[in-house]
């Protein structure tokens, strides 16, 4: 994708913008999209918006310090990119320019199952570890196969992901054809006509990009040529009937930190506690999977109250600016991660935009320390937020 942009984005909807305009539809609403009516997915970014901070100022704010520690790691603000399947289809290999940018943030990639770029191909970029994403396959010497290849490749954090046991349904995919379906003039529209319509990624990406499979599970998915391919495998191979006696088995079998994804309600979020988890990811999906559901914003404080000094709490879902950045850490987290963000910054002009957005995150950043009084992100609470 090319460096150069028109207009400078200043924020989540200028990246957006430019997003739209450069891939393909299918591929723009697959990222845009949620589940169902996609009320889920609006309550997200809606309820951040909703939470008001306090302004506070004369608090001398010349030392403002935005970095973090996160599972003894030093991050320069407390942002980690989330892991996004097929995320590498939005740039010529996405994922590498990813995990650059994110180096040069001083913040962690995280790698999803369902990448595109191979973890041994993403572990090239520098010897700063990354994290990676594991869904639960049915194989469990996949998995540990799986495993290993991630802890010798430097892999510190392993994220697994368990709001997955069904997948949601996305009206959007299923319009597109992303679910399977359409006919014929629905192939054309979703094929050659929306690559017609968008030269620029057909080029960079689909022709000069690939290969454009799943590289974390290609070896295991044989006879597989495209997406369409692997999105079958990956529907026969995940494993729905995973419960809380495979997290036990997870955290046997893996050494290094790991974070569970997906967790919704008090009652599991004291379960991750127990089973050892060293952490935990509030977050309902970007609102992907079960439509209806409390956005992480609302469920976030809940869960803090609960758990929040037993373990290391994250977040995600509709945070779009370094004010969110602030406000979750106000709420209980301790960093919180984007999904659409990256991609849609990738789409709109490769490693340089991203590079640009996680810029403009740190500067909102720095603005709401500065104007709440906190000027240190580690001692973010409650107090910076206006009193109900
Ligand atoms: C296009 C897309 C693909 C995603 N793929 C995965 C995935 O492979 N594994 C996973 O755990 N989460 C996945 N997610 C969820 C994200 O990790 C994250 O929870 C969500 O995007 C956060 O919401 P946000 O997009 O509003 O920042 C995906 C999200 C999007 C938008």
């Amino acid at each position: 994708m090319g460096e150069s942009l028109n207009l400078l984005p200043a924020g989540f909807v200028d990246f957006r913008r430019d997003a739209e305009r450069n891939l393909p539809r299918f591929l723009f609403d697959y990222i845009d999209g949620g589940a169902g009516a996609e009320v889920t997915l609006r309550r997200n970014t809606a309820d951040w918006e909703a939470v008001q901070l306090n302004q506070k100022v004369l608090v001398d704010a010349s030392k403002m310090d935005c970095s973090v520690e996160l599972f003894g790691q030093k991050l320069a603000m407390p942002l980690v990119l989330a892991p996004v399947g097929m995320g590498g289809m939005t740039a010529r290999r996405g994922e590498v320019q990813a995990k650059r940018a994110a180096d040069a943030a001083g913040i962690p990639f995280c790698l999803s199952t369902v990448g595109i770029c191979p973890m041994e191909e993403v572990a090239q970029v520098s010897d700063k570890p990354f994290w990676f994403q594991l869904y639960m396959l049915k194989d469990r010497g996949i998995v540990q196969e799986i495993l290993s290849r991630a802890l010798a490749h430097g892999v510190t954090t392993l994220v697994f992901t368990i709001d997955l046991a069904v997948l949601g349904t996305r009206y959007r995919d299923i319009r597109n054809g992303m679910a399977g379906g359409l006919g014929p003039w629905g192939k054309f529209r979703s094929g050659a006509l929306d690559y017609a319509l968008h030269p620029r990624w057909a080029f960079d990406v689909g022709l000069m990009g690939g290969p454009h499979g799943f590289g974390n599970i290609a070896m295991y998915v044989k006879q597989s040529r495209n997406p369409r391919d692997y999105l079958h495998w990956t529907g026969t191979q995940f494993d729905s009937s995973v419960t809380w006696k495979d997290i036990a088995w997870l955290r046997q079998v893996w050494p290094g930190k790991l974070v569970l994804k997906g967790v919704l309600d008090v009652d599991d979020a004291k379960q991750s506690v127990a089973i050892g988890a060293d952490g935990m990811i509030v977050s309902n999906h970007g609102g992907r999977q079960l439509d209806g559901v409390s956005s992480s914003a609302a469920m976030l404080p809940r869960i803090a109250d609960a758990v929040g000094s037993e373990t290391t709490l994250l977040v995600d879902g509709g945070i779009r600016s370094g004010q969110d950045l602030v406000k979750a850490l106000a709420l209980g987290a301790k960093a919180a991660l984007v999904g659409r963000p990256w991609v849609m910054a990738l789409a709109a002009g490769g490693e340089a935009a991203l590079t640009r957005m996680l810029t403009l995150y740190k500067q909102d950043m720095r603005t709401a320390l500065g104007l709440t009084g906190a000027v240190n992100a580690r001692d973010v609470g409650r107090e910076v937020l206006l009193k109900a």
